[in-house]
């Protein structure tokens, strides 16, 4: 298959109405976290387990059409000892994996971060793919406040993404654009509209330099929402600000934005993406890639132990299902219970 013919199935195969993306890709440090939160040491072996147990859920793949894998977990065999990518296959799932290396300060820029991980992603990117990923992600990370985001944390991040994104594609690997703006701290609906734009439209700036094809990536933006040490705004406030931002700077020639979670709870994430879609036709397939928003309820439900597994998967599949509603906007609180 042509590279070209490559990206554009591995799009068809992703941006599927009813469908969104499972972010399982925690680097060792974030999964240790939430393993802690529910009691579990994080090991190779845990880590495998709950992955495993997650991937295998059945029914999975009628609700979510793509996995973000961490390194590790794209090299490790299921509890059944098959390939973990070609487990998500067989359940209609496409496997992706995250490639970025994480952030750091940006020198130069007090409170701005950057990410790492070019340098020598051309021969990873290789691996990944003959170990059976067809997507990729790589997250910039904004930190927000009066005078955060600078400028030079906007166009540094924006270029590593453009470079990124620009190298995904001519291996025939879709690549997921994410600009997380950051939901911590106590800035106003008002003010993550303003960063999400000035960030987003940067970000576009930076894909045109770089010849990306935008047909060709997924967006994978934080929803406009006031920080978290502030009043909550609604589902409808929310989604109104959201588009309103979308509208100016996200070309429809994007097939496909999948939302991250960003810290809010499943249900907060669930009836945003929600009143999100029920605003009409957008030129674009508005969905979720959430990690902490689909999986919390699982790992609770698992707290290590196997015999919870059978619980673990009805609490993913519930809200796998519950997003899949959301993004027809046919979501319902009482859908709840
Ligand atoms: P959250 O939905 O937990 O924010 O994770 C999504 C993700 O992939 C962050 O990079």
């Amino acid at each position: 298959m042509s590279i070209q013919n490559e990206l554009l199935s591995t799009i068809q195969s992703l941006v599927q109405p009813g469908k969104g993306i499972l972010a399982a890709d925690e680097s060792h440090p974030t999964i240790a976290k939430r393993f802690k939160a529910v009691g579990v040491e994080s090991t190779e072996d845990k880590r495998r387990e709950y992955r495993s147990l997650i991937f295998s859920t059945p029914g999975l793949g009628d609700y979510v059409s793509g996995v973000i894998l961490f390194e590790e977990t794209l090299g490790q065999n299921s509890l059944d000892n098959v390939p973990m990518a070609k487990l998500l296959e067989s359940q209609g799932i496409v496997p992706g994996i995250k490639v970025d290396k994480g952030k750091k300060s940006l020198i130069n820029a007090p409170g701005d971060e950057i990410t790492y991980g070019l340098d020598g992603l051309d021969d990873r990117l290789e691996i990944y793919k003959n170990q059976g990923a067809r997507f990729a992600k790589w997250r910039a990370v904004y930190n927000i406040s009066d005078s955060l985001p600078s400028r030079q944390a906007v166009t540094a991040n924006a270029e590593m993404l453009a470079r990124y994104a620009a190298l995904c594609q001519s291996l025939g690997i879709v690549p997921i654009v994410e600009p997380e703006v950051l939901i911590d701290g106590d800035h106003t609906l008002e003010r993550a509209a303003d960063v999400n734009e000035a960030v987003i439209a940067e970000v576009f700036n930076a894909l045109r330099r770089h010849q990306v094809q935008l047909e060709g990536i997924i967006l994978k933006p934080s929803m406009v929402t006031p920080g978290k040490a502030c009043a909550k705004a609604s589902p409808e406030e929310v989604a109104e600000a959201t588009l309103r931002v979308f509208r100016r700077v996200v070309p429809a020639a994007v097939p496909g934005i999948n939302f991250l979670s960003g810290g809010q709870t499943p249900e907060e994430a669930t009836a945003n993406l929600n009143a999100i879609n029920s605003l009409g036709r957008q030129p674009w397939n508005l969905s979720f890639s959430y990690g902490r928003a689909l999986q919390e309820p699982a790992q609770k439900a698992w707290a290590g132990e196997p015999g919870n597994g059978h619980y673990a998967q009805n609490a993913i599949l519930k809200r796998a299902r519950l997003n899949g509603a959301a993004t027809s906007g046919e979501y319902k609180a009482d859908m709840e219970i």
